[in-house]
């Protein structure tokens, strides 16, 4: 049984806390998405993440700390590195950045999958600093889903897929609702491995110059979590159409998840329909946000086919884009 925790109670953080602290799963909110915890140095501790989440262990996991201070422990960095890593904590942290640089010997290689390096952040989410601090340990934590399945943005889609936790600890809906941004520090020009919501513009403000890798598979040799299928919702057939094939490939038995002008649009055009629509904003925020809580409940509505519609091309929208590619495996 996994047991219910409340983050706005102070004794449940404790509890959570004392439960990481003994080698225990314990499920928590992020500002991004629900992360899936366990004491980040506490090797046997993190080998049971992977059992419950299913997760490819070439696959490295992010640790989690309240501060600057104690991501520094966790690397071993030259000066330069250092000195951007700071530049990007100052500017970013907490919040939905993981920085990823040469690992210290204190990190497991579980945590690294082998690779010499760790992604480290500092969250923005008052109960997720209050549950590192009552802990005092760094804290793995990939996002707390099945894996491939999408990312849970609420207690309630961890305990929809996850079987073997120790406990969740609930703080509502996360604000985010995409992954971190994930960027390495540890290359000569720092490099983009997985876009978020702080986007490279706002990186190259900091640092300067900052690289995406370009094709697919260099991203994949660099951050193996893209070598695998992500986000899927667990639906027959999921496919991804651009607004003008969407009225043709469009029935009334076809679920939709579309920008919200479009489900005005079809509505006006075709009237009222059988399967689910799914509505989300045109602004990317406001889209990322609730993307995949439209996903869990396509997935509870019965529908087995869905159709996607894609989203802007523009920089704003390129983590969006990201995850919206890769549930409808694009990309
Ligand atoms: O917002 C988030 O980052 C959430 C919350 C819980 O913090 N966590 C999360 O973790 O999304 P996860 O494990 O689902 O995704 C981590 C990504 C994977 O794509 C992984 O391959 C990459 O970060 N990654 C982690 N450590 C890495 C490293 N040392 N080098 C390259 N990529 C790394
Ligand atoms: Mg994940």
């Amino acid at each position: 049984m996994t047991r219910r925790l409340r983050g706005d109670h102070p004794d449940d953080v404790e509890a959570a806390a004392t439960l990481l602290r003994e080698g225990k799963i314990v499920a928590f909110p992020t500002e991004t998405v629900y992360g899936l915890g366990a004491h980040g140095l506490d090797e046997a501790a993190v080998r049971r993440i992977f059992v419950v989440k299913r997760r490819p262990p070439d696959n490295p996991l992010i640790l989690h700390v309240a501060s600057l201070e104690h991501a520094l422990r966790l690397w071993r960095t030259t000066r330069a590195m250092r000195a951007r890593a700071e530049a990007c904590a100052l500017a970013f942290w907490p919040g939905p950045l993981t920085l990823v640089l040469p690992a210290a010997s204190i990190v497991p290689d579980v945590v690294t999958a082998g690779l010499g390096s760790v992604g480290v952040r500092v969250p923005r989410h008052e109960v997720a600093l209050s549950l590192l601090t009552r802990a005092g340990v760094p804290v793995a934590a990939p996002s707390a889903n099945l894996s491939g399945r999408p990312s849970p943005t609420s207690a309630e889609h961890v305990l929809r897929t996850l079987v073997g936790v120790d406990a969740v600890l609930d703080g509502g809906e996360t604000e985010v609702g995409l992954e971190s941004t994930v960027l390495d520090l540890s290359r000569e020009v720092p490099t983009l491995l997985r876009p978020g919501m702080i986007g490279r513009d706002a990186l190259a403000r900091v640092l300067g110059d900052v690289a995406v890798l370009s094709s697919t598979k260099a991203a994949q040799a660099a951050s193996p979590g893209l070598r695998h299928r992500h986000y899927a919702p667990a639906l027959t057939e999921v496919t991804l159409a651009d607004r003008h094939s969407l009225g043709s490939a469009w029935t009334s038995t076809v679920a939709l998840l579309v920008l919200e002008e479009t489900a005005r649009d079809l509505e006006q055009r075709l009237g009222p329909r059988e399967a689910p629509l799914e509505r989300l904003p045109s602004r990317p925020e406001a889209y990322a946000r609730g993307f995949y809580a439209s996903l869990y409940r396509l997935e509870e509505s019965g529908a087995d086919r869905l159709l996607v519609e894609d989203v802007p091309a523009s920089e704003p929208w390129r983590a969006v884009r990201d995850r919206v590619h890769r549930a409808t495996g694009c990309a």
